[in-house]
């Protein structure tokens, strides 16, 4: 279901990022129209972040951290985008418009399925008091009453057709119900029971919603397990067990600590550790990763002693290097061999558990050591074969931040060598970012699509077509002027919109937060000028093509016309913007 964008329009014009922003960080008035305050999504004492009441957007100087009222509410109150529009919608009093979902492929997931999936919950949980054998099981593994309260806990009961009985009903509840992965579907078009005779353990989302289960089985039946199966509503690679109850104890998490088992997390929260998440039987993704670091900037991952763990972690290690941002902290635990987290704090107590935590590895440290054993460092062949190595790791940390700096700082310690050398060694990455980020005068094209992203009205000072050039983002740039024409854009924060679900958008991010570093009044200027630069650099190929072409072929009449008006255009340009 998408939202209408006519309607996130109107929603951004009804709405004042300045008040929005003002109730929940009180900002300082600093000239007529913008605002400062301390960034709420960074540590810092000096106020970077800045919030326009012309543009209705707010960026950081400190961190990057930008956007329009939407992307406040999704990064502040660590909302997605839909709850974010929700939320504003629910502030300006008009209701987000529903679209009709008969045209959707996706299978027949309402509203009513959480109010579904809550009630076999809670009916699960009613049947856990019913089955003391159940009740045996959770006492022998140490959970509290309490717990199984905090988390929900239930049972499922033997039998093929408990859940089929107790809410099939009708047809739709029974289509209901296996869209949202509790029933099977026989051959014959029939139902039955996903889950029978297990200990059940909600998963919730972050408002709390019941999205999906984990089963346990209290005897040897295999698989131990069992989980719900992706669902439009519930994504493992997204979704962490816990993450409800934790932010329930935590507005603002310091730390947060990831463990595979539902019982890992359930055993710490029991411990007084209530900032431990589980991944639902996946390995961590990058999905995950983003997803905590809006809630966080210290993740520690825990991962068994043993090989399989270290190779575990090594794995996660590489799935985190484009994503390491300055502000991120990142570290791994590994746990005594044979114990999981539940197991040890059991035995050893939470102090202890506490201790480790705080010993855990940090990125660099793992890096280092782990490739460490991979090379010999005391010949000159070891140390070259561990600096091509480690370099094609190195390489994939985000550019330009100080981390990656200070990981081949110490690079170029351990392998007694220059960062300057390691660093030319790198091969050049074919990202652009790189090099945007590092020249500081960017390219008229960048310069000018940058531009319209902080002013979309600019197009109106476009009263010619653009030139022709071969430059890759020409293109975009004309797409970028055609959202606005069509569309009528006139602030960023409507823009925005444009392209928050666009396939550049993390070039259309780098530019928009590049756009403040150019004061308002000199915008129409700079604008102007890159456009004639593009027009310049137009002029000057074709000059350029015709010249090689009148050295060996020789011009025709009209060209040689051509020629002429092209040199006669580019010295009224250039005497009109040396004035
Ligand atoms: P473990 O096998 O390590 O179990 O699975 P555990 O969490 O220690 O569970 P207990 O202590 O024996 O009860 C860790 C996680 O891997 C997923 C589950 O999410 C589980 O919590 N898993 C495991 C499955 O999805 N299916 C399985 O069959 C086993
Ligand atoms: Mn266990």
């Amino acid at each position: 279901m998408t939202i209408p964008r006519e309607f996130i329009q109107e929603l951004l014009t009804r709405i004042e990022i300045i008040d929005l922003i003002d109730g929940r960080l009180p900002l300082r008035k600093k000239s007529n129209n913008n605002y400062f305050a301390c960034c709420p999504f960074h540590t810092e004492k000096s106020a970077s972040f800045s919030v326009s009441q012309q543009k209705q957007f707010y960026y950081c100087f400190g961190c990057g951290a930008h956007g329009n009222a939407i992307d406040f509410l999704m990064q502040y109150d660590h909302l997605n985008f839909k709850e974010a529009v929700a939320a504003l919608a629910q502030l300006a009093g008009i209701e987000v418009p529903k679209s009709d979902s008969t045209t959707s492929s996706e299978p027949i997931i309402d509203q009513g399925i959480y109010e579904l999936l809550d009630a076999v919950a809670n009916q699960y949980k009613q049947q856990l008091r019913k089955h003391p054998k159940a009740i045996q099981y959770l006492k022998q593994r140490g959970i509290s009453g309490e717990m199984a309260k905090e988390f929900c806990i239930g049972f499922a009961p033997a039998g093929w057709e408990y859940l089929l009985q107790t809410f099939g009903k009708t047809a739709a509840l029974k289509q209901q119900l296996f869209a949202a992965g509790l029933l099977i579907k026989k051959d014959d078009g029939s139902f039955y029971d996903r889950f029978r005779e297990r200990i059940m353990f909600p998963i919730q989302d972050r408002r709390g919603r019941v999205i999906g289960f984990g089963g346990r089985t209290i005897d040897q039946t295999e698989p131990k397990y069992l989980n719900s199966p992706e669902t439009t509503l519930f994504q493992k690679g997204h979704e962490l067990y816990g993450l409800y109850q934790t932010l329930t104890i935590h507005r603002q998490l310091q730390k947060v600590l990831i463990v595979e088992g539902y019982l890992d997390v359930i055993a710490l929260f029991q411990y007084q550790i209530t900032y431990a998440l589980a991944t639902l039987g996946t390995a961590t993704t990058a999905a995950h990763l983003k997803r905590l670091s809006r809630y966080t900037s210290e993740i520690i991952f825990c991962f068994d002693g043993d090989l399989a763990g270290r190779t575990a972690a090594w794995r996660a290690l590489l799935v985190f290097l484009p994503l390491m941002r300055d502000d991120l902290q990142i570290k791994f635990m590994f746990l005594p061999d044979g114990e999981d987290p539940d197991s040890l704090v059991r035995k050893e107590g939470a102090a202890f558990f506490a201790e480790k935590i705080k010993e855990a590895w940090t990125f660099s440290h793992f890096f280092f050591h782990h490739m460490m054993e991979l090379a010999d460092l005391t010949h000159l062949d070891g140390r070259a074969r561990f600096i091509k190595l480690a370099t094609t790791h190195l390489n994939q940390l985000p550019e330009g931040g100080v981390f990656k700096q200070m990981m081949f700082e110490e690079l170029a310690r351990k392998t007694r060598t220059h960062v300057d050398q390691l660093l030319q060694k790198s091969p050049k990455s074919s990202n652009y970012p790189r090099k945007f980020i590092k020249i500081r005068s960017p390219s008229p094209l960048r310069l000018a699509m940058s531009l319209l992203l902080q002013e979309p009205s600019l197009v109106k000072i476009l009263d010619k077509p653009l030139p022709l050039l071969d430059t890759p983002g020409l293109a975009t740039f004309v797409e970028l002027i055609d959202i606005i024409k069509k569309n009528n854009v006139t602030t960023p924060a409507a823009l925005r919109e444009y392209w928050r679900d666009h396939p550049l958008q993390k070039t259309f991010a780098k530019l928009a937060q590049m756009e403040h570093v150019i004061s308002e009044k000199g915008l129409t200027h700079e604008f102007k000028g890159a456009i004639s630069h593009l027009h310049k650099m137009s002029q000057e190929k074709n000059i350029e093509s015709l010249l090689t072409k009148a050295a060996s072929k020789g011009l025709s009449f009209d060209e040689k016309k051509q020629l002429n008006d092209l040199i006669h255009a580019k010295n009224k340009v250039s005497s009109a913007t040396d004035e």
